[in-house]
């Protein structure tokens, strides 16, 4: 495997086991429901389909510098699709009949009565995944219609989504590299780029590791080692960065994690313009 110069770890999700991740559990309810969501630095799209099957999320979109990463994610919207609990007949009858409301409707009282983790992933494993129907039968703002994942280096490239905006972005365990890749300019111009993407009043989800993880990722290669020694910015004074582009005061939502992994959760509101 290539050295993990930006997190883009494989397995990242066996050490850091996430079925129903503690994270979003930090959230205030209905972060998510009817909402489009980015989710920056996706990894392996567990989070992203969490929100997008169990959150009421109308449309999640993850995104990825690495295309390995990106093309595991889209096999886990699958695994996910195959585990859970069928639709049951009565909501399944004359689908085929039913107008757009009536499958939106539909959708959301499955977010309701939805059960992850029905089947046994030994039923997957052997017999592989189920078909996903199309879109026209569940409604494209059920899951798992309502996911999908693009490969970009999301600092610098547009992917499509961004040109409608979103509700709430989400950066998890990303901030550092980001940082150490792209120096303070490179972390600056991503949080206002999160800002451009955000409605007014948009929510801006932000997991950023501790200054002394960094020691770890400096010794990756020479580049980022020496990338580390010019940077000046420390976590401590995201706050006050995100605050000069236009979001509120963090609200501190909690810590959670184990090991390395235990890091707080922020969330940052863009301001409307006055
Ligand atoms: C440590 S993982 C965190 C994964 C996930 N956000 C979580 O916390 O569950 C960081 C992820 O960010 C991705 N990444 C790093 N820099 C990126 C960039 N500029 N654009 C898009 N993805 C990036 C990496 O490939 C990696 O999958």
């Amino acid at each position: 495997m290539s050295v993990p110069t930006h997190g883009n770890y494989y397995g990242y999700y066996l050490k850091r086991p996430s079925v129903t991740d503690p994270r979003l559990a930090l959230l205030p309810e209905n972060t998510f429901s009817g909402k489009r969501v980015l989710d920056i630095g996706c990894n392996a799209g567990w989070v992203t389909c969490e929100i997008a099957q169990s959150r009421g999320a109308h449309k999640v979109v993850g995104v990825d510098i690495d295309d390995t990463l990106i093309r595991a994610a889209w096999k886990r919207r699958q695994v996910v699709w195959s585990l859970q609990k069928p639709q049951s007949s009565q909501s399944n009858k004359g689908n085929d009949l039913m107008d757009f409301e009536d499958l939106t409707r539909n959708a959301s009282m499955e977010v309701t009565h939805l059960q992850a983790d029905y089947f046994p992933a030994s039923l997957q494993h052997s017999f592989g995944p189920l078909p996903i129907p199309p879109s026209k039968i569940r409604g494209k703002h059920a899951f798992p219609h309502n996911v999908s994942f693009r490969t970009a280096d999301w600092v610098t490239e547009e992917i499509v989504e961004d040109a409608n905006g979103y509700d709430v972005v989400i950066a998890f365990s990303i901030s550092k590299w980001i940082h150490i890749n792209g120096g303070d300019e490179g972390l600056r111009a991503f949080f206002r780029r999160v800002y451009s993407v955000l409605e007014p009043g948009g929510v801006f989800i932000l997991e950023p590791q501790e200054w002394d993880t960094y020691k770890k990722a400096k010794k990756l290669n020479d580049s980022l080692r020496n990338s580390a020694q010019t940077l000046e910015l420390r976590p401590s004074d995201f706050e006050s960065i995100l605050g000069d582009i236009g979001f509120s005061p963090a609200c501190h939502l909690g810590t959670t994690g184990d090991g390395g992994f235990r890091r707080t959760v922020d969330l940052y509101v863009k301001q409307h313009v006055t």
